[in-house]
């Protein structure tokens, strides 16, 4: 480890993880990868490497999907009651509670957010996803079936349908909630009895080997989760390709999800995508602008605008225009920009300095475009990845900010006219993850609600995310849910019996 880390109040434990060897999981055991290489892990409040992870490829893939495969066809995963799943998948939720100081730590380090939203936000709803899905493991109804079998008069018939785990399945996560990523992934799939190869993304893989810990500690059977970290073309290709996977799951770019679709056509496997978005918040005149206009604020910079919800377009009804864009650009120039680990920041750096390079190359075409920053605009000091939160008015539909995903601290916003005009401009993007909408008018907001092409509508609210509410995109934002009972169903085949009696 190196001086970096040790500069920070890390608690004992992080210390320790950081300065064992931090391998991979394969078949419950922690091994190096089969080509003996590793890579760096760097601290985005520095841009100075902290720790080597291993580095996994095909030949670690290939062991993985082998573990995986054997746990799910043999062994005591397979046996398993329901409830017993239900168990393990609730013990490790309150293993994750318990060890909260510690994941929040690794995610500051490895991610750059604040270390107190790490904690309340990050970690909190890890364990609670956890814990809502422990109680599914034991609800995997089936039905019972009355057939009529029109061609054979005179017979008898018992029919039924089961629900069935998928088989292995591949996993692959981004940066930006690291550990949240991983367990939106592995709870369904463990309370269906999948067994699992996660790749974390190469920018961040400190917890999901810290959450690899916990799910040995928790006593889940050899194999059932195998975590193989490595970069998208050396190690998350050959899990999207392989035969041997009956499932893949991934998060990340609309770009990468359109490969992993083409990746996945060799076997057929089922693919479910989370991917971009380019949501739309929208403040009418009739809106509770003191909740409004942070609401508007926290929608694009929770998270560095790092989200794949973040309410990145802001449109404003014409008439209240100047005081809602005065507001959120007031809110962005507050906003206390330094290191995850400084108590009172509030917004850290981004995660690495590709995605620095990419936010400041949109700032930079915003302003050539003729688009104006009431705030920000550019980056904070001379080290790490810090950029300013961003407000651009005087934008127009053709600018590139306006129209492709930042992933950044950095909004659009432009005025509109009345409901059907804003309904139109809303839509108008490929994808279709998320939405906003603030007005005291409760029939507008159902009226709109109605008419958004997107996964999500937040109402008076925004960001809002639970175990039980289904998350996902319309258009080009993916296919399927994650979290609530529709994301089972990624994780379930269903059978068909069928008796004569
Ligand atoms: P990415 O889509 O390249 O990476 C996400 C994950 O996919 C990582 O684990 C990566 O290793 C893996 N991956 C990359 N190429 C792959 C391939 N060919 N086959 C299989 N796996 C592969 O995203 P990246 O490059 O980190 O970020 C680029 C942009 O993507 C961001 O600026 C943002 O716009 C978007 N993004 C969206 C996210 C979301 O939550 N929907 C999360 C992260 C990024
Ligand atoms: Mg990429």
């Amino acid at each position: 480890m190196c001086a970096v880390a040790s500069d920070y109040d890390l608690s004992q434990r992080t210390l320790q993880f950081l300065s064992s060897p931090r391998q991979q999981l394969i078949g419950g055991k922690w091994v190096d990868s089969a080509s003996g290489q590793t890579f760096g892990v760097v601290d985005p409040a520095t841009g100075e490497e902290v720790v080597q992870v291993a580095r996994g490829n095909a030949a670690d893939i290939d062991a993985a999907v082998a573990a995986a495969r054997k746990a799910f066809e043999s062994g005591p995963w397979h046996s398993m009651t329901p409830s017993e799943r239900g168990k393990l998948i609730w013990k490790l939720g309150d293993l994750i509670e318990s060890h909260a100081r510690e994941l929040a730590e690794l995610e500051t380090l490895d991610n750059g957010k604040p270390f107190a939203i790490a904690q309340a936000a990050d970690v909190a709803l890890a364990a609670d996803q956890f814990r809502y899905y422990a109680g599914w493991a034991t609800k995997l109804l089936g039905d019972s079936i009355p057939i009529s079998v029109v061609y054979a008069p005179g017979t008898e018939w018992q029919a039924y349908s089961r629900r069935e785990p998928i088989g292995v399945v591949g996993q692959i996560i981004p940066w930006n909630f690291p550990l949240l990523m991983a367990a939106w992934k592995l709870a369904p799939a463990l309370t269906c009895g999948c067994t699992v190869v996660l790749k974390p993304a190469e920018q961040t893989p400190l917890s999901a080997l810290y959450l690899g810990q916990l799910i040995c500690e928790a006593g889940f059977p050899d194999g059932v989760v195998n975590i193989v970290n490595g970069f998208g073309e050396e190690t998350g290709a050959p899990l999207a390709s392989h035969p041997g996977v009956d499932k893949v799951a991934f998060t990340g770019s609309t770009e990468v999800g359109k490969l992993i679709v083409q990746a996945a056509a060799g076997n057929l496997k089922k693919v479910t995508l989370e991917l971009g978005g380019k949501s739309p918040n929208v403040v009418f005149s009739d809106a509770d602008l003191a909740s409004a206009v942070p609401g508007a604020a926290s929608a694009i910079f929770f998270n560095h605008g790092q989200c794949c919800a973040a309410g990145s377009r802001l449109f404003i009804e014409h008439s209240i225009f100047d005081d809602v864009v005065n507001g959120v650009a007031g809110a962005a120039k507050q906003i206390k920009v330094g290191s995850g680990f400084q108590a009172d920041t509030q917004m850290g750096p981004l995660v690495s300095q590709e995605q620095f390079d990419r936010v400041t190359a949109f700032m930079e075409a915003g302003l050539a475009a003729g688009a104006e920053a009431l705030a920000g605009g550019g980056r904070v000091g001379t080290r790490g990845y810090f950029v300013e939160p961003t407000v651009f008015v005087n934008t127009n539909h053709e600018m590139k900010i306006v129209r492709e995903e930042i992933f950044g601290p950095v909004v659009t916003a432009m005025p509109f006219k009345d409901i059907d005009e804003i309904a139109a401009v809303a839509n108008n993007t490929n994808y279709g993850l998320a939405s906003g909408i603030w007005t005291k008018d409760i029939s507008k907001a159902h009226k709109l609600a109605k008419r958004l092409r997107a996964g999500t509508v937040w109402i008076n609210c925004y960001n809002i995310f639970d175990a039980a509410l289904p998350f996902g995109g319309y258009k080009e934002s993916g296919w399927g849910r994650e979290m609530g009972h529709e994301a089972l169903n990624n994780y379930l085949e269903t059978k068909a019996v069928c008796i004569q009696l």
